[in-house]
């Protein structure tokens, strides 16, 4: 009997040691797991320490929303578009004022005359522009021969009131409408004027009535600002 529980313990002894291997071989494989889970999650080694700061602009930010946006855009892209064109056009208003004649060359534009100097059935000649202006002081026997006459049928036909503003005052360029000369005043066959050139007479109202020259004398831009003067041009 007592050899008997000697066998025993010696076989559970037997037993215990045998099983012991396994015991310890199934802890090293979740010892092994373990690590393989450890090695296939990404170890961060700056985890702990953030070196990079992300500075924050919520101030920035616009918080009216997009409709507030749009109205900032627009109101900028009108407001340079206002800008430019005026730009533009102070541009071209310089580019255009210097282009213009100056001052002085306009003055000389325009000749003042003094109307009373001129008596009553006398020529004065003037320069206007490089031209002769003929300035003619009318009597009433003129005046009526000029309105009376039938210019429907004359070669250049128009009445004598289309031809002067005062009756008394006939202002007229002093080129004759066939090549260019000069007419005499005071001459030829109707009582105005006359061009020795080829021939034209004109009659007191400037009107062409006789020889080559085509058209009546030209009747230039004038005006009285004021009782006895005359500015031409
Ligand atoms: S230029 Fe006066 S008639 Fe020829």
């Amino acid at each position: 009997m007592r050899n008997l529980a000697f066998k025993a313990g010696t076989l559970a002894r037997v037993c215990s040691r045998q099983q012991l291997p396994s015991v310890h071989a199934s802890g090293a494989a979740v010892q092994q797991i373990q690590q393989k889970k450890n090695a296939s999650s990404f170890d961060n080694p700056f985890r702990e320490t953030q070196t990079t700061k992300i500075p924050s602009f919520d101030k920035y930010r616009n918080s009216g929303g997009e409709s507030s946006a749009k109205v900032f855009q627009y109101f900028m892209v009108g407001t340079m578009g206002a800008v430019t064109a005026l730009g533009a056009k102070n541009t071209v208003q310089d580019f255009l004022v210097n282009m213009s004649a100056s001052a002085d060359v306009l003055a000389m534009a325009k000749v003042e005359l003094d109307l009373s100097a001129i008596p009553e059935g006398k020529n004065v000649i003037i320069k206007w522009r490089g031209k002769p202006i003929f300035v003619r002081h009318r009597t009433e026997d003129e005046i009526k021969e000029a309105d009376e006459t039938k210019w429907e049928s004359l070669r250049d036909p128009q009445p004598d009131s289309d031809r002067v503003k005062k009756p008394e005052w006939l202002i007229m360029l002093g080129v004759c409408t066939h090549l260019g000369c000069v007419p005499i005043g005071e001459a030829g066959d109707f009582g105005g004027w006359f061009c020795p050139c080829h021939g034209s007479h004109y009659d007191i109202s400037g009107r062409i009535r006789k020889g080559p020259a085509p058209l009546n004398l030209e009747i230039p831009e004038y005006d009285f600002p004021e009782e006895g003067t005359v500015v031409i041009g």
